[in-house]
């Protein structure tokens, strides 16, 4: 259904970055840094540095200049200019709400890598099933969606204007599902 919406409660991001915490540890991967794309990455890259305890570069990475205009590229509006010299031989856990497009997420891949870290993983909490605008270039291996979803509008609890409604609704929803027989494993 396009207005169909998935509902997602404080609790529910909590769950799943654990859960995602545990599976990257388990892989092997051992971060050195966490980077965050704001701000949509913000809240979950907080959540994640209480499993994985590593300082937080925060960067913001726009479709939309300081002067609210629309541009052709994501362009950066805030990056990490001090630090940026010590990701060379680092490895990089990158962390975003949704991977939606793409578009946003590879344009920070490919700035990142201009630093030449030892390694990159990629973390969402949702990655939508679509077809993308673009993809990761080779030297991304390491691609942890807590969630793979199909291609709805997402309601995140930090855009909630009423947070026991998104809880509600995020209730309803999961009851919904239930009766559909379908089932978001969480
Ligand atoms: P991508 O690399 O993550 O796929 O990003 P893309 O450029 O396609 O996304 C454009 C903006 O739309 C991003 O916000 C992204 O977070 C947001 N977005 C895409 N799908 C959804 C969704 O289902 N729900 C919500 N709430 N947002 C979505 P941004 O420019 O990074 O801003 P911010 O909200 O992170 O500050
Ligand atoms: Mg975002």
């Amino acid at each position: 259904m396009a207005e169909e919406k998935l509902y997602v409660s404080y609790n529910t991001v909590h769950k799943l970055i654990k859960k995602l915490a545990k599976k990257i540890l388990d892989s092997g991967f051992d971060p050195d840094v966490i980077v965050a794309i704001g701000s949509g990455g913000f809240i979950p890259a907080r959540i994640i540095k209480t499993f994985i305890n590593r300082p937080i570069y925060a960067v913001g990475i726009s479709y939309y200049g300081i002067d609210h205009k629309h541009r052709e590229h994501p362009t950066k509006i805030q990056w990490i200019d001090e630090v940026q010299g010590q990701l060379r031989g680092k490895k990089v856990l990158l962390i975003d709400e949704v991977d939606d497009t793409r578009a946003t997420l590879a344009y920070c891949v490919g700035e990142l890598l201009s630093y030449e870290p030892e390694e990159i993983a990629v973390l969402i909490l949702h990655n939508k099933i679509k077809q993308k605008d673009v993809e990761f270039p080779p030297e991304i291996k390491r691609y942890y969606p807590a969630m793979e979803v199909e291609d709805v509008w997402i309601k995140y609890p930090w855009d909630a204007d009423d947070i026991d409604e998104q809880e509600r609704l995020e209730k309803e929803m999961f009851e919904r599902m239930k009766k559909e027989g379908k089932e978001l494993l969480i």
